[in-house]
């Protein structure tokens, strides 16, 4: 398994745990940054993350800021990004069975790294339930205004 990270300032300490999280796991990590705390803009790491996943160069994509908002509603901009902001497990698993999300976004400033841990735990491992669900998902992006 291949996963896209990043983040901005805010979420760089999350990142780089989750990181060795990751690599421990033997699942190979790129990592778009953050690569500092210096102040950035949680946009210029969630385009690269999005496309990254949109090209199906990774399985899945991984960003957080400090709320987890921002970065999530950029990540949502591209078409094929279906970017679910978690803060425990739970909704983790409700993100792949029912919306099956392609990024996980987690809010750093208000989560635990164990709490984030599990919630990795829960994306990479679920599986999207398919049936009813699947019709719901593709209206995701397809609609007319
Ligand atoms: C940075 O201070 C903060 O605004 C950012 O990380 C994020 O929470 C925005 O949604």
């Amino acid at each position: 398994m291949k996963i896209a990270i990043g983040s901005d300032h805010a979420g760089f300490e999350l990142k780089e745990k989750l990181i060795i999280y990751l690599k421990q796991k033997g699942i190979e990590v790129k990592d778009f940054g953050a690569y500092s705390e210096e102040r950035a803009d949680y946009p210029d790491f969630a385009h690269p993350v999005a496309k990254s996943v949109e090209s199906k160069e990774v399985d899945f994509g991984i960003l957080m800021c400090g709320t987890g908002n921002g970065i999530n509603m950029a990540a949502n901009k591209h078409k094929g990004i279906r970017a679910a902001l978690c803060w425990k497990a739970e909704i983790a698993v409700l993100a792949r069975q029912h919306n099956d999300a392609n990024i996980l976004t987690l809010p750093a400033r208000c989560i635990s790294p164990e709490e984030a841990e599990k919630c990795v735990d829960a994306f990479i491992t679920i599986a999207f339930e398919g049936g009813r669900h699947t019709e719901r998902v593709s209206k995701i992006s397809n609609f007319t205004a």
